[in-house]
């Protein structure tokens, strides 16, 4: 089977409009000489896992007996978390990456090692044509950024990043309802995602840097926002944060509330490792009002967090010309479950063997630590930052 390129919209900003399933293509290559190819036809891409923690599990749960895509081995540095989870998942185990990426039968890497660790193990899969799906966001430092996109454009490899919380059915059915016009146009959303991380957390933890975590929750629940936003209504243009580090002994911020530029609307995106689980995106049109909101205790078990979220649209039931007496009304939008996770990794299997395009490629990615960045520097410096400005830094190549 031919190995496909990675994405068309390299390093650009995703669109406004963008429609699920048609995001930057994977285009067709002839395969390069070091490219790795995927078995032809219908069969199994064959899948490795590398970082083994806590998400490497909920990703292998979540394609477990796909149709698609098959893990075949891991690797993670420490041996016994190796084998327990080859032994768990029933897949094989390499003592190095480089072992790992010597095998035939490996097509493609699922890289759930912290962000930092990224753009090692990406630069590694791309020398040795192996595709590779990375969770976000991912990079966190603008060196790291312009590494991996080097080592992507350099290759012939497919390349998507974990942004799967857009392909929840409630996020497809608000871009639905914008696109359409059903809702009018937006002028306003409000994005929040939270958890109680930070009252465990200790000084030492990756979590805790300032350096490796920018915002705290900002990088590692906002970024997941930051896509949501964008994908609703198109690139962010300019950030305005601020944080609060409510804990002695953790430098980090643990509150943060970010104010997005969008080119026709404002965006609010707080996020917070000081509270019970919450997720949730309001959108405000002229014809209607959405919320969305996300029972964040079934956030990891991805074939059934659909089934715990709604919709609400909320629209003037009884119009008058006297302000007093319209009167609103708000409905359950009905959505369709759908498997973020699982839809993810086969669509990226599907995009390996040459069947389909990823969505969210290396464009999507970048973009998404770009508006990161730009919110981690105005916490830093109290001022707005333009994300052209982090994007200026991020360079061509
Ligand atoms: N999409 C989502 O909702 C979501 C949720 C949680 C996390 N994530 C992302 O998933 C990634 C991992 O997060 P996590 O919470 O699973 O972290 P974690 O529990 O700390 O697991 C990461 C594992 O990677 C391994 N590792 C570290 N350096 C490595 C290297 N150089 N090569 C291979 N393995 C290495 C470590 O094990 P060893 O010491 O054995 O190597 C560690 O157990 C992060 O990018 C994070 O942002 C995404």
């Amino acid at each position: 089977m031919t190995a496909r390129g990675t994405s068309p919209s390299r390093g650009t900003a995703p669109s406004r409009g963008t429609a699920p399933g048609s995001g930057p293509a994977a285009t067709a290559d002839p395969g390069g000489a070091r490219s790795r190819q995927a078995d032809p036809g219908t069969a199994r891409v064959g899948l490795a896992a590398v970082g083994l923690g806590r998400w490497a599990r909920v990703m292998a749960r979540a394609y477990a007996g796909s149709e698609v895509v098959e893990l075949r081995t891991c690797y993670t540095r420490n041996a016994e978390r190796r084998a327990a989870f080859a032994a768990d998942f029933g897949c094989q185990a390499d003592e190095s990456l480089e072992a790992l990426l010597a095998r035939d039968d490996v097509d493609a890497l699922v890289v759930t090692a912290p962000n930092d660790q990224h753009a090692p193990i990406i630069e590694a899969a791309a020398a040795a044509g192996k595709h590779v799906y990375t969770e976000k966001p991912v990079a966190v430092s603008l060196a790291d950024v312009r590494r991996i996109r080097r080592a992507v454009r350099g290759s012939q490899i497919v390349f998507a990043c974990g942004h799967s919380a857009r392909r929840l059915a409630g996020l497809r059915e608000m871009k639905r309802m914008l696109d359409s016009g059903q809702a009018g146009s937006p002028s306003m959303a409000e994005a929040v995602f939270g958890n109680e991380r930070g009252l465990e957390l200790k000084e030492g933890d990756w979590r805790a840097d300032p350096a490796q975590c920018p915002g705290g929750p900002l990088t590692q629940l906002g970024i997941h926002q930051i896509d949501n936003l964008q994908y609703l209504l198109g690139p962010a243009r300019r950030a305005v944060a601020m944080g609060r580090a409510p804990r002695p002994g953790i430098a980090n911020e643990l509150a943060v509330g970010v104010l997005l530029e969008f080119e026709e609307s404002l965006g609010y995106l707080g996020c917070n490792w000081l509270s019970p689980g919450s997720f949730t995106i309001d959108v405000y049109c002229t014809a209607a009002r959405l919320r969305y909101e996300l029972d964040f205790t079934w956030w990891s078990k991805s074939a059934q967090t659909d089934a715990h979220t709604r919709l609400t649209r909320t629209v003037i039931a009884a119009d008058s010309a006297d302000p007093d007496a319209r009167v609103l009304r708000a409905d359950d939008v009905p959505l369709s479950p759908r498997d973020h996770l699982r839809e993810e990794i086969e669509e990226f299997g599907r995009a390996v063997r040459g069947d389909d395009a990823v969505e969210v490629g290396l464009a999507e990615a970048v973009s998404n630590v770009a508006v990161l960045q730009a919110a981690a520097r105005s916490l830093a410096d109290a001022r707005p930052v333009e994300v052209g400005e982090i994007m200026a830094e991020i360079g061509e190549d």
